[in-house]
């Protein structure tokens, strides 16, 4: 059986999938490929790993209705139609858990960056404007007893609640569909209403997938309910909130800082006045930027290739309802 892996995954990958026995095309191009030039070569194919962040939309899905299996080099699925994968029987495969570690430490980094005002001093010396001392630009916030929110409590945040408790005893409450009772024995944290979630955090994290619920949820209405206080710090994706909105919060005060690895649209532009604001602090999507998370992930989603074309169940699935699970 034939395998297309887009992207330039860790070696492990490939191997995984050779010793199985699979033929494996690798395009180890770094960016996305043209819509029709991929639907062509997938119409050769059994499998796609998607290494880029390939669009596999309902009309994607459609043309390669025949593919037994996708796994994605992500843990994030918000390229992915869902509801069509569903419709043609096609499951998908993620990779979560193996890059938590990874993703909670640039979360709970971006909380001591802003908290710190570090990124906005480290870029004045490199201007030669090293100014000491200069309370007024210099001075930032501490982080002992303060409430991190969770936006989507699962094994990322889980990770960055451990943190935070474990380094400045925070309180944690977080806003989830169900309860999460590891959080809750573990860290005494409580699940409280969206408004709660705002209204009581000195850090609100967001760590949620983005789909029609979450776009655009972290807007205006959402910082204005904010302490003016409050730091937000996303790494999920960037469509969850609003960017202008955003700079305008920090601009009015209506929120003290924000940390962000994911923008919208990514890459951010060199001129965006975010990257001017002291309490700001921005990375390039970084999250699971780890030698042992992508290992991890190269892993999983050559292993969601195997089970797939062995009509197995995936480690990780984005779509159980192809296996008759209820969501
Ligand atoms: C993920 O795994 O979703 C990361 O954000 C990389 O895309």
């Amino acid at each position: 059986m034939k395998v297309l892996v887009t992207g330039e995954l860790p070696a492990i990958a490939i191997r995984i999938l050779q010793e199985a026995g699979l033929e494996v095309t690798a395009m180890a191009e770094r960016s996305v490929m043209p819509a029709e030039d991929l639907i062509a070569i997938c119409k050769q194919q059994d499998a796609l790993l998607s290494g880029v962040h390939d669009i596999i939309n309902a009309s994607f899905l459609e043309k390669c209705r025949h593919l037994k299996v996708i796994a994605l080099y992500s843990a994030g699925y918000d390229r992915v139609d869902v509801a069509a994968a569903n419709k043609f029987n096609i499951p998908i495969g993620n990779t979560p858990v193996v890059l938590s570690d990874a993703t909670a430490d640039v979360a709970f980094l971006l909380i001591l960056a802003v908290a710190r005002k570090a990124f906005f001093l480290h870029k004045n010396i490199a201007k030669g404007q090293w100014k000491l001392p200069d309370p007024a630009q210099a001075l930032g916030m501490e982080l002992k007893h303060k409430t991190l929110g969770i936006f989507g409590l699962g094994n990322i945040g889980m990770e960055l609640a451990r943190r935070c408790k474990g380094a400045y005893a925070m309180d944690i409450i977080y806003h989830n569909r169900g309860h999460n009772k590891e959080a809750e024995d573990e860290l005494g944290a409580r699940r409280a209403s969206f408004d709660e979630l705002l209204q009581q955090s000195d850090i609100l994290s967001v760590h949620a997938q983005l789909s029609d619920e979450t776009a655009n949820l972290f807007n205006a209405d959402a910082f204005n309910k904010m302490k003016p206080g409050a730091i937000f710090i996303n790494t999920s994706r960037g469509g969850v909130h609003n960017e202008d909105d955003l700079l305008a919060a920090l601009r009015d005060r209506k929120i003290w800082g924000a940390g962000l690895d994911v923008t919208n649209p990514e890459p951010m532009r060199a001129d965006n006045p975010l990257l001017d604001l002291p309490t700001v602090a921005v990375l390039p999507h970084i999250g699971s930027a780890t030698v042992e998370a992508r290992e991890g992930m190269a892993q999983v989603a050559a292993e969601n290739i195997v089970a797939g074309l062995k009509g197995e169940r995936l480690l990780y699935v984005v779509n159980p309802q192809v296996y008759g699970d209820e969501r």
